[in-house]
């Protein structure tokens, strides 16, 4: 499959070149359409990028941060602050040092705020529809990672929302810990106008060349292949991941 993939010595090289390019979305987003909406992705990767853009808010204050709009490509479907939360993680990497206001972080909701994550997977949708309005939206930037069996946001490969041609948001089960989650489906990752794939370390050696390696005649066999988006797909990878 081709990539656009740049190639960084360490996860901290990596997540800073990965910042500048969601800076710059930013920039021209708030230029074109006066707002920026990010969706965020979890697990560990993308902490460093979220620390860097802290650290480097608190010295340039470049961030129009009342324009900035969070959200997430998936969330387990955990209280908001649990220690697997995807949203705990950004808080603590990055909203707790900002003033980035309350309003402009839409996290999605877990069992504090709706009884099932199939009511949660509905209440994201609306949430969605109120801020982008009808159309599937189109996020400024997605950031998204890479599981080592290819998944990415909580599409795993076989899943029925793979296929989803109508809902924004579904419930799903995983095949990891914690097993319920909500994510984004192909209806709304294929529409982002600019999506960074982070994927860093050896873990991630053997699906970054099955990737590489797929041929581009036919669907890709992992989902992280699956999304192609018309926007943008930038691969960040450090040296450790492409081996
Ligand atoms: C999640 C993530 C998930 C993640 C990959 C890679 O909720 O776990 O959104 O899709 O991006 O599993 O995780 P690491 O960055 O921890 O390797």
């Amino acid at each position: 499959m081709k990539m656009d993939t740049r190639v960084f010595a360490d996860i901290d090289a990596l997540s800073r070149a990965a910042l500048d390019e969601v800076l710059c979305a930013m920039d021209d987003a708030v230029k074109q359409r006066g707002r920026f909406a990010i969706a965020l992705s979890g697990g560990r990767t993308p902490a460093k990028l979220y620390q860097l853009w802290a650290e480097s808010d608190h010295r340039n204050a470049r961030t129009p941060w009342d324009r900035v709009h969070l959200f997430w490509g998936d969330e387990r479907y955990v209280p908001r602050m649990d220690l697997l939360s995807n949203y705990r993680m950004t808080r603590e990497a990055l909203i707790a040092h900002v003033p980035i206001p309350e309003g402009n972080c839409h996290a999605m909701p877990g069992p504090d705020d709706f009884a099932t994550p199939e009511a949660a997977a509905e209440g994201y949708e609306s949430e969605l529809r109120e801020f982008f309005g009808p159309g599937a939206p189109a996020f400024d930037i997605q950031l998204l990672g890479l599981g080592i069996e290819g998944h990415t946001a909580s599409l795993f490969p076989g899943a029925p929302a793979l296929e989803e041609k109508e809902r924004w948001v579904m419930a799903i089960e995983a095949p990891v810990r914690p097993p319920q989650r909500l994510t984004l489906t192909p209806v709304v990752l294929n529409q982002g106008r600019n999506t960074l794939f982070l994927a860093a370390g050896a873990d991630k050696r053997e699906i970054l060349s099955a990737l590489r390696a797929e041929s581009e005649s036919r669907p890709s066999q992992y989902p992280a292949g699956r999304i192609r988006p018309a926007g943008r797909v930038l691969w960040f990878v450090d040296e450790a991941a492409l081996g």
